[in-house]
């Protein structure tokens, strides 16, 4: 290899948002220090897998895909593991892969470009310290999609859901100065995106020392040229009223939240500590939808937590149903080492059929409402922003500001652009629109 090639590296991204952001700032890095980013593992000098701990059915995917890389990476590559994953298990997953080289956790990615140098001089190192002064301001993102920008705001976790890894796998609850994530808006701006979504774990308790989210989501809005602002995922907790009116009073917020409900159960929802009761949850609602007139709700579910008893479960599903979300996340309960829900007696365990059938019960229930409003929504318009080619039919795929998944005819060119368009038909979840031209008419009390 001469001085002037430069190397390759290759990054898989499992696990949520922040993963996808954290990866982003690995490419961001790494494409400064001399690498070029490559889309498959076999050619790559370097591979980062970066992952996920939140079930065990994540670690178990990414224990099989190093045992694939086994084979498919090339003599003298370096392997990485970096993420929640590395985080959780450390130098443990040196000792069950000899061929990774490189363990680094959420925390640990300024030291990359050194780090994999280490890596190519035959050493193998575990990074996996917290750094609660850790943001990578100067890392500049490299970014996968080129239509919206994920923003992270806030790293780390303070709750402690009992189920939940995410706190021991990135640490305290840190969020990032108003100012850079505001210079970051504006780079995203210049670079032809009008769409960001701030990220964090619990986003909405976002607090940078002065200014919380609510000055947070007003300024973001009032940069020039940005049209869409999303966040994900607040906590039920978290929407103070002046949260509430920031999202009304700025127009630029979607009318879309993800909020997370876990459980329609007060008896569960206690036991998870999420710290909300059914009827605060359901209050929270009934105030957002006050503030933002046809405001949609997704939500994250877990089923078959310790303890859960079938009349539990029928609280979900009636939560569920009087909510009516436009989609959910359903999950059966994955224990996770260490984590306080593992310490309840044996006797709460739910068993996996019994968890099964709840998970297929709930997910009838909410597709069977989300069905009927989309059915209800044909015929009517809606602005969309073209996101990418559709993966059938030549299509491309298009998100209204309230998240409905629309698929419309059109060429590549219209990627990045808003449209209006007319729903014409629905599977249930997904959209078929055509695009129209004609304005939207005024509302009849206008
Ligand atoms: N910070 C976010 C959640 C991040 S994890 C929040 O508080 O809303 C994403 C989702 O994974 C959670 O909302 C939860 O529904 C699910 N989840 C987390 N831990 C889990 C576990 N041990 N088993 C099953 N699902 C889990
Ligand atoms: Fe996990 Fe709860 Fe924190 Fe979300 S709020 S990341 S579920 S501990
Ligand atoms: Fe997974 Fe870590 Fe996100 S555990 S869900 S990648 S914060």
């Amino acid at each position: 290899m001469t001085d002037t090639q430069r190397s390759t590296v290759y990054i898989e991204t499992y696990g949520c948002q922040m993963n996808v952001s954290d990866s982003e700032l690995m490419l961001g890095k790494l494409t400064a220090c001399g690498y070029d980013s490559v889309p498959q593992p076999d050619t790559a000098d370097v591979i980062l897998i970066n992952t996920c701990a939140i079930r065990e059915h994540a670690e178990q995917r990414v224990m099989g895909r190093l045992g694939e890389m086994k084979n498919r990476m090339k003599r003298g590559a370096v392997l990485g593991v970096t993420g929640c994953m590395a985080q959780r298990l450390g130098a443990q997953i040196l000792e069950r892969a000899r061929h990774v080289s490189l363990v680094i956790g959420p925390d640990g990615y300024r030291e990359l470009p050194e780090l994999i140098d280490s890596a190519r001089a035959g050493l193998r190192t575990t990074a996996t310290e917290f750094d609660l002064e850790e943001h990578y301001e100067d890392f500049r993102p490299r970014r996968f999609e080129g239509v919206k920008a994920w923003i992270p705001v806030q790293r780390g976790c303070d709750y402690r859901c009992t189920y939940c890894i995410v706190p021991t796998t990135r640490g305290p609850e840190r969020s990032r100065q108003l100012a850079d994530v505001i210079r970051e808006v504006h780079a995203v701006v210049e670079s032809g995106m009008s769409e960001v979504v701030l990220l964090g774990q619990t986003v909405n308790s976002y607090f940078d020392g002065r200014h919380g989210f609510a000055d947070l989501l007003r300024a973001v809005g009032a940069v020039p040229g940005i049209r869409r602002l999303r966040f994900t995922s607040p906590h039920p907790n978290d929407f103070s009223p002046e949260v509430i009116r920031a999202m009304a009073e700025t127009p630029a917020v979607c009318e879309h939240v993800h909020l997370p409900m876990q459980s329609g159960s007060d008896r569960t929802l206690r036991r998870m500590l999420r710290r909300y009761s059914r009827e605060k949850y359901l209050e929270c609602v009934a105030e957002l939808r006050r503030a933002i007139p046809g405001l949609a709700l997704t939500t994250d579910i877990i089923v078959g937590f310790p303890g859960e008893t079938e009349e539990d479960f029928s609280e979900t599903l009636s939560a569920a149903q009087e909510v009516g979300f436009d989609d959910a996340y359903t999950f059966k309960f994955s224990p996770r080492d260490g984590t306080p829900a593992t310490r309840f007696p044996e006797s709460d365990r739910v068993a996996d059929e019994v968890a099964s059938d709840r998970l297929a019960r709930l997910i009838a229930t909410v597709r069977s409402g989300s069905r009927e409003r989309n059915f209800g929504a044909l015929g009517q318009r809606y602005e969309v922003l073209v996101e990418k080619p559709a993966r059938r039919g030549g299509l491309l795929q298009a998100k209204t500001r309230d998240f409905k998944t629309v698929m419309l005819p059109g060429d590549q060119s219209l990627i990045g652009k808003y449209l209006m368009v007319e729903l014409t038909g629905t599977t249930g979840s997904t959209f078929l629109a055509r695009q129209v031209t004609e304005r939207l008419p005024l509302p009849i009390s206008a």
